[in-house]
C-alpha cells in the first residue's frame, strides 16, 4: 500500500480548554508561537502525505485560514525589511492539498471521521488527532507509515502509560512481536483500570485502510454514547490483521491543561531563541524549592 491522503480531526468543542476554546479553535492554540494544528500539516507533510482532510464543526473555519496566504501582510512585512517575521509566516504555507469535511452534530470522533469517507476514496490514509503533539527524531505518522506499507495492514500509534490514566484512552490487547511492533487482538475505550487489558494506550496517530468506513457507517453508539473509532477498530481487527506500533518521540496532550504547559516547556526548551531564559527561569522557580525537600 502506498498512504499518500491524511485526515486531521478538527472538530472537537475543546472543552477542556476552557475558556481559550470558546472563540479559538483549540487546534490553533500556539506551542510557543506555532498554532498546533501547523505541528500537525508540518508531520504530515514530512511523513509523505500531499493531501490533508480537515474535519471540521459548522462555523470553525480558522483552522484553514491559517493555512491561506496572507498577501497583504506579507507585502508590509516585505516593504517593512522584516524579513524574519516575513519567513515565519511564510512557514505556514505547505506544498500539500487541503480539503475539508464537516461533521455537522458531535456524535464522537467515529461519526468525524467517518466525514472523511468521501474525500478520501478507496485508499488507505493517515489519522491525525491533533490533541496529541509529539516530538520525534522521525515523523510520528512517518514511522507508522513504513509498518503500514511492509505490512499492508492498518497500524495504531501506541504509548504505554501508567494504569492510573488507563480510562483516558483506548487500551489494546496486544501480541508482541519484537521491534516495537505487536498484533493487536482487541482493544476498549476508556475502560476502567480493572477491566483494561494492558497499559499500551492508543496515541492520536494512524494509518486506516479504507474497510473503516464501513463499520463506521454502522453508527453504533459506545462509550459516552458517542459513536468510537476504537469500536471500528475492534471490529476490522476481527477481519484482517491490525498491528500497534510503539513510537519514538515524546507526546504531549495538549487538549489538556498540564499537557499543555509541558508541551510550551519541552518545545521552547528546543528553541535557540528562547531555550537560554526558559531554562534560567526554570532553574530559579524550581531549585528553591527541591533545596527545601533536600
Ligand atoms: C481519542 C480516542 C482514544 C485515544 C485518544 C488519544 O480519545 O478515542 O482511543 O486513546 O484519542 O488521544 P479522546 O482523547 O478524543 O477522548
Amino acid at each position: 500500500m502506498k498512504v499518500r491522503k491524511a485526515v486531521i480531526v478538527a472538530a472537537g468543542l475543546g472543552t477542556r480548554m476552557l475558556p481559550a476554546s470558546k472563540v479559538i479553535p483549540k487546534e490553533i492554540l500556539p506551542v510557543v508561537d506555532t498554532p498546533a494544528v501547523q505541528l500537525i500539516v508540518e508531520e504530515a507533510v514530512a511523513s509523505g502525505i500531499e493531501d490533508i482532510v480537515v474535519v471540521l464543526s459548522p462555523g470553525r473555519t480558522l483552522v484553514l485560514d491559517h493555512f491561506r496566504p496572507a498577501e497583504d501582510l506579507e507585502e508590509h512585512l516585505l516593504r517593512k525589511g522584516k524579513h524574519e517575521a516575513l519567513s515565519a509566516l511564510r512557514t505556514s504555507s505547505f506544498a500539500a492539498r487541503f480539503h475539508t469535511a464537516h461533521q455537522h452534530q458531535p456524535l464522537g470522533l467515529g461519526h468525524a471521521v467517518l466525514q472523511a469517507r468521501e474525500r478520501i476514496g478507496n485508499e488507505p490514509f493517515g489519522l491525525f488527532l491533533p490533541d496529541d503533539i509529539v516530538d520525534a527524531p522521525r515523523p510520528c505518522l512517518r514511522q507508522l507509515i513504513e509498518v503500514a506499507e511492509r505490512r499492508d495492514a492498518p497500524v495504531i500509534a501506541l504509548l504505554r502509560v501508567p494504569r492510573s490514566e488507563v480510562s483516558k484512552y483506548g487500551i489494546v490487547e496486544a501480541k508482541p512481536m519484537g521491534d516495537r511492533l505487536y498484533e493487536l487482538t482487541g482493544m476498549v475505550e476508556k475502560p476502567g483500570p480493572e477491566h483494561a487489558p494492558s497499559d499500551l494506550a492508543i496515541i492520536g496517530r494512524y494509518v486506516l485502510t479504507p474497510d473503516v468506513f464501513e463499520l463506521l457507517a454502522e453508527g453504533k453508539p459506545g462509550a459516552g454514547g458517542e459513536i468510537q473509532l476504537t469500536d471500528a477498530l475492534l471490529g476490522l481487527a476481527k477481519r484482517r490483521k491490525i498491528y500497534g506500533y510503539e513510537f519514538e518521540g515524546v507526546r504531549y496532550d495538549i487538549g489538556d491543561r498540564a499537557g499543555y504547559v509541558m508541551a510550551q516547556v519541552g518545545f521552547g526548551l528546543k528553541r535557540p531563541d528562547v531555550a537560554d531564559r526558559l531554562r534560567a527561569y526554570l532553574e530559579q522557580v524550581i531549585a528553591p524549592k527541591s533545596r527545601m525537600g533536600q
